[in-house]
This record gives structure tokens, C-alpha cells and sequence, in this order.
């Protein structure tokens, strides 16, 4: 038999092609400020979940340069080895006060904290829940479990007591309830609080991935469990270092007993090599920032705020957004990604999100705020959105 266990790599990128369903690249030359360069323009930054600007924090930069030259630039192995240094204990900790919970662990990335953490909470005699649009990273940690899986319709608390009904009937011995803490397409919000309340009633294990909520929503930008007042009900409070923070990192905070189990269990903290001195050092800074600089999230509400009703004050539609992830829904594909082009044309960087990421008919420009934008800034994207949704005959 001839086998052919090649072409696949060719055909299917053609086939992405041709949909143009393809990534295409734009490159970034230079930092990810509000105003930058890429591809060899320059553009006002409207997609990054740089949130607070804070990956240009000059107390952070140099927290990062003085790790390196302490400590090196890699750790030299994985945490449980050899390459657990004091500076992520220090982390650790600040990240279990920040959050005001009993204990952190700081993972690689939140996809690794997601991949790694959840299949180990539950097994082929428990069951699992998840919300129909959480994040790809939260569906491979469930894919890795061997527990029943029930999806209930986004953010339907009906559904999601009907599936407890029938879990209960069915003698599950744990159940896991799952959710995005903000939802990253639509910039809407889980109602954690119902959430909690109905998970105590069935006994269940909550799960929150606070990745675009950290930082941005609740006091001092602590998160979706400080938002409601509800830390202490949330068992697990996902996060990640690589959006609001401005570095790179997945956390999970709670009790003790999470954290020790999540250092004995998850297989990407335990085969996976810890994250460098200089990163460690920066999420440290970032946590210290926020603590004493209230300003970031402040202005990054007031932008917020300003820019959404501006949209929807010349005719757009913004979703059901309660948070700085402001949809532009445009409906058609080919209306989105003409628009982000234009956009692209005009000086400002905002990418269209399409089907197979949204429904066909649901596509959108998303843009994501930052606290860095001045109100000129503001006002040269609305002027450009306002002369290209007329244009494309939007509004
Ligand atoms: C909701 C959500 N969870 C998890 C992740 C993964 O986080 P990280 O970039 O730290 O791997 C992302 C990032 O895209 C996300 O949007």
C-alpha cells in the first residue's frame, strides 16, 4: 500500500486559503503601545488585551531586567524539580492577597492552567458543565477529563439547573461547574453570583476563567468574584498574566487544599519548565502596580465607557457588552472583514472575528479597549468607524 500521510499539510492551508479562513499575520515592530507600528504603518491599537497598558510599565520593565541579571534568563527546569526560585513563592503569594483568597499557583499560561487543571479535578464517575461559549482552552481541559459532559446554552441558568436535575439522578459523585468569568467574543458577563448560589445547593465545585475579568472588572481590577463579593463561594479563580497584567502567566486561586493539589496533579506545572526569572518578576511588578495605581483601571473604564456610547450614538450596534471588549456587529463576513481592512486603510488596528469563531450571520469587529488611549485617540477611531460604517452602509 502507497500511504500518503503528507499531503494533508498542503491541502488543507490551500483549503483555508481559498475560504479565506487563514491567519494572516501582521507583524507588531516595536511594543504593543496604543499607538504602534505594524506592518509598517501606524496605527491606534485596537486589539490588544493589553488592557491596561501595562506591558509598557517602566517599574515593570525594569523589574524584568533586574530578574535577569539576579537570577537568569530561564529557571533551569520545572517547579517541582528544580526551577521553583523564590520569586515565584513571592508571586505566589501576592497573587492568594490580591485575589484575598488562602493560596495561589502560578502556571506557564492559562491555557496550560485551564489543560492542565481541570481534567485532574474530575473523573469517569463525576460530571462536568460547561457554558456553550466558553473558551477553546477550557474545551480541551474537559476534552482531557473522562467525566459526563453536559453544555448548557450560554449563561441559561434554567439549562444549567435542569442538567444538575438530571445529574443528581444520575448519582454523579462530583460535580464541576465551568464558566468564562467574561466572555471573550461578546464581552458579556457570567452571572457568578446565581451561579455559586445554585452550585451550593448540588453540592458542585465552581470553576471561573476570570481571563479578560482580571485586571479590568471588580475593585482594583481583582477579578469577577470580588465584582459580585462572592470570592469565597468561586472554588477555583482562573486567570491569566498575559492580558490586563501585560506579561505572560495562567493562575488559579483558592484554598490551601487547591493548591496543594494542583502541585502534586496538574501535568503542565509538573512536566512543563517554569516560567523565566525576568516574566515571574514582571507579573510580581504588575500586581504591585495595580495595587498602588488606581489610575489603569479607572481610565481604562472612562475609555470604555466613552467609546461604546460614542458607537452607539452614531448607529452601531455594540452586543450585549458590559466590559471593555466593545463588539461592532456587522452581520456578513465579507462586511468585516472589508471593514477591518478599511479600518487597517484609515490607521487604526481592530480585527474582524468571523465564522467559524462566531456564527456566519453574527460577524463583528471586535475591539478591545485600553486605559493608555487618549480621548484624541478616541475621537480619530470614531471618526474613521463613522466615515467607513457609512461608507459599507452600516449605519
Ligand atoms: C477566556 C480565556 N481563557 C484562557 C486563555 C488563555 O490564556 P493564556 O494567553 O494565558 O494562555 C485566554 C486567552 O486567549 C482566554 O481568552
Amino acid at each position: 500500500m502507497v500511504r500518503d500521510s503528507k499531503s494533508f499539510l498542503k491541502e488543507e492551508y490551500q483549503d483555508l486559503v481559498k475560504n479565506d479562513f487563514d491567519w494572516k499575520l501582521r507583524t507588531l515592530e516595536g511594543p504593543s503601545t496604543p499607538r504602534c507600528r505594524v506592518a509598517g504603518k501606524d496605527v491606534i491599537m485596537l486589539c490588544s488585551n493589553n488592557y491596561l497598558n501595562l506591558s509598557n510599565h517602566p517599574k515593570m520593565i525594569a523589574a524584568a531586567v533586574d530578574a535577569a541579571k539576579s537570577h537568569g534568563a530561564g529557571s533551569g527546569s520545572v517547579r517541582a524539580i528544580a526551577g521553583n526560585m523564590d520569586l515565584h513563592d513571592e508571586l505566589e503569594k501576592k497573587i492568594a492577597s490580591f485575589k484575598n483568597r488562602e493560596a495561589a499557583v502560578y502556571f506557564q499560561t492559562g491555557f496550560a492552567t485551564n489543560a492542565g487543571l481541570i481534567p485532574q479535578l474530575v473523573g469517569k464517575e463525576d460530571a462536568i458543565l460547561t457554558d456553550s461559549l466558553n473558551h477553546g482552552s477550557i474545551i480541551d481541559g474537559v476534552r482531557l477529563t473522562k467525566a459526563k459532559r453536559y453544555i448548557y446554552d450560554h449563561c441559561d441558568m434554567g439549562e444549567m439547573e435542569k442538567a444538575l436535575k438530571q445529574i443528581d439522578k444520575d448519582g454523579a459523585r462530583r460535580i464541576l461547574i465551568i464558566s468564562d468569568g467574561v466572555f471573550s467574543m461578546d464581552g458579556d458577563m457570567a452571572p457568578m453570583d446565581q451561579i455559586c448560589k445554585i452550585a451550593q445547593e448540588y453540592g458542585a465545585m465552581t470553576y471561573v476563567d476570570d481571563a479578560h475579568g482580571e485586571g479590568v472588572v471588580g475593585p482594583d481590577g481583582r477579578g469577577i468574584g470580588a465584582h459580585f463579593g462572592i470570592e469565597k463561594q468561586i472554588d477555583v479563580e482562573m486567570g491569566t498574566f498575559s492580558k490586563a497584567f501585560g506579561v505572560v502567566g495562567g493562575l488559579a486561586a483558592g484554598s490551601e487544599d487547591l493548591r496543594n493539589f494542583a502541585y502534586n496533579k496538574t501535568r503542565t506545572y509538573l512536566l512543563s519548565g517554569s516560567a523565566p526569572p525576568a516574566t515571574v518578576a514582571a507579573c510580581i511588578a504588575s500586581l504591585d502596580v495595580l495595587e498602588t495605581e488606581p489610575h489603569h483601571v479607572e481610565n481604562l473604564w472612562k475609555n470604555t465607557k466613552y467609546f461604546k456610547a460614542e458607537l452607539d450614538s452614531l448607529g452601531f450596534d455594540t452586543g450585549f457588552t458590559v466590559t471593555p471588549i466593545i463588539p461592532v456587529m456587522l452581520g456578513e463576513s465579507s462586511v468585516a472583514k472589508k471593514f477591518s481592512d478599511r479600518l487597517f486603510e484609515e490607521g487604526v488596528f481592530a480585527l474582524p472575528i468571523v465564522f467559524p469563531m462566531v456564527a456566519k450571520d453574527k460577524s463583528r469587529i471586535r475591539t478591545m479597549m485600553n486605559a493608555g488611549l487618549t480621548r484624541e485617540d478616541l475621537d480619530e477611531t470614531l471618526a474613521a468607524f463613522e466615515s467607513i460604517g457609512k461608507e459599507l452602509n452600516v449605519i
